[in-house]
């Protein structure tokens, strides 16, 4: 295929799953007004000036996508890579949860779970209904319903925002040049169903590839999704990442995506400086999460009615959060920040 014509392929394929997340959360909130017209009062309105700017910035995302594969950061079918086995299954299961959504949503039930899920062990800022999600984090419903969630409330960009980890981290391990491809260890903190693994699978494909969280139900997923391709299966741990399972200085890089947003203060410090210990000297530790206050001022009216909308009860804490200075604080140097579209990114280094 030509650039011009994949390019545009691309684009169009990227439009489509905009165009369908759009109709999706237009549809299901006149729904919603009509049924439960006191959550339609939550979250103020989006101006103009702010969705047209929403919009660059959504065109800036995908031109650096696109660029990215261009330059061989990873492969171009990557940029194309869509779940499709699992949206045709899964959309009608995300559509039927949607009134138990709204009804927990309602009576702010916020600790919400089936009498078969079991909750003891979890840390209590986890035991949630995050996003009013039906079992949190805790069901094999809620990991096959989360990717297409996720796709939807960024109308298609989740997996651009995730795949601008990849050239800072590929960059990282050019300090590791001597290393043969094989013997580099690369961990991603809360792996969730594995979609950035995969991704870095694609960038990486020799690397060993390794991912902790604390779902085991989002790890059996992940655990699935990664047996479907080809190469050496990441190997997957059950555990807090306050206190990962693993040596001091193991990894040549760490990554983290969409997790700090979800943390309470204090626990998001112990993460990073759980992150500095198992990063060797002179690797790269690369984090992806929503943007913040101080670099996106004119965004203010998106971050509040995220807080409001869904269930993330530390969201509003962490948008004034200054990770660059927890970062130092747990020993990180050189500290690059970043931003695309509504993720911010991290890149910090442990002196070699
Ligand atoms: C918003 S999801 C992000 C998942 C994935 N990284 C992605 O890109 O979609 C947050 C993930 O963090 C995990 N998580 C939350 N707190 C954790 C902790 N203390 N230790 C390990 N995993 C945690 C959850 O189980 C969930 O999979």
């Amino acid at each position: 295929m030509s650039d011009t014509l994949s390019k545009l392929t691309y684009q169009t394929f990227q439009q489509g799953k905009s165009y369908f997340g759009l109709a999706h959360k237009t549809l299901s909130s006149r729904l919603m007004n009509l049924i439960h017209p006191t959550l339609g009062q939550k979250g103020k309105p989006i101006p103009r000036e702010v969705l047209f700017k929403l919009q660059q910035k959504i065109n800036q995302l995908l031109e650096t996508d696109w660029e990215d594969a261009q330059k061989g950061v990873y492969p171009e079918s990557l940029l194309f890579d869509n779940p499709w086995a699992d949206f045709f299954r899964y959309y009608p299961l995300l559509c039927l949860d949607i009134p138990q959504i709204w009804e927990r949503a309602e009576k702010q039930k916020y600790q919400e779970f089936s009498p078969e899920i079991e909750t003891d062990g979890y840390p209590s800022y986890y035991v949630q209904n995050f996003h009013h999600q039906s079992n949190g984090y805790l069901s094999d419903d809620s990991a096959n319903l989360y990717d297409l969630q996720v796709e939807i409330l960024f109308n298609g960009t989740a997996d651009p925002m995730r795949r601008r980890i990849l050239a800072p981290l590929k960059q990282g391990l050019k300090a590791f040049d001597a290393v043969p491809p094989r013997q580099m260890r690369v961990l991603d903190v809360a792996c969730g169903t594995g979609r950035t693994l995969k991704m870095i699978r694609a960038a990486l494909p020799q690397a060993s590839l390794y991912g902790v969280d604390l779902s085991p139900a989002y790890l059996r997923k992940a655990n699935q999704q990664l047996s479907e391709i080809p190469g050496e299966l990441p190997q997957l741990l059950q555990a807090n990442a306050e206190e990962l399972p693993y040596l001091n200085d193991y990894f040549h890089a760490v990554t983290s995506v969409f997790l700090f947003h979800e943390l309470p203060a204090k626990v998001r410090q112990t993460v990073i400086e759980q992150c500095f210990r198992v990063t060797k000297p002179g690797g790269v530790f690369v984090i992806c999460d929503s943007i913040q206050l101080s670099d996106s001022p004119e965004f203010a009216v998106t971050m509040d009615s995220f807080a409001e909308v869904f269930h993330e009860p530390y969201y509003r804490d962490y948008t004034h959060d200054d990770l660059v200075e927890r970062l130092e604080k747990a020993g990180f140097e050189k500290i690059e920040v970043q931003v695309n579209f509504m993720s911010k990114y991290f890149i910090a280094h442990k002196p070699a």
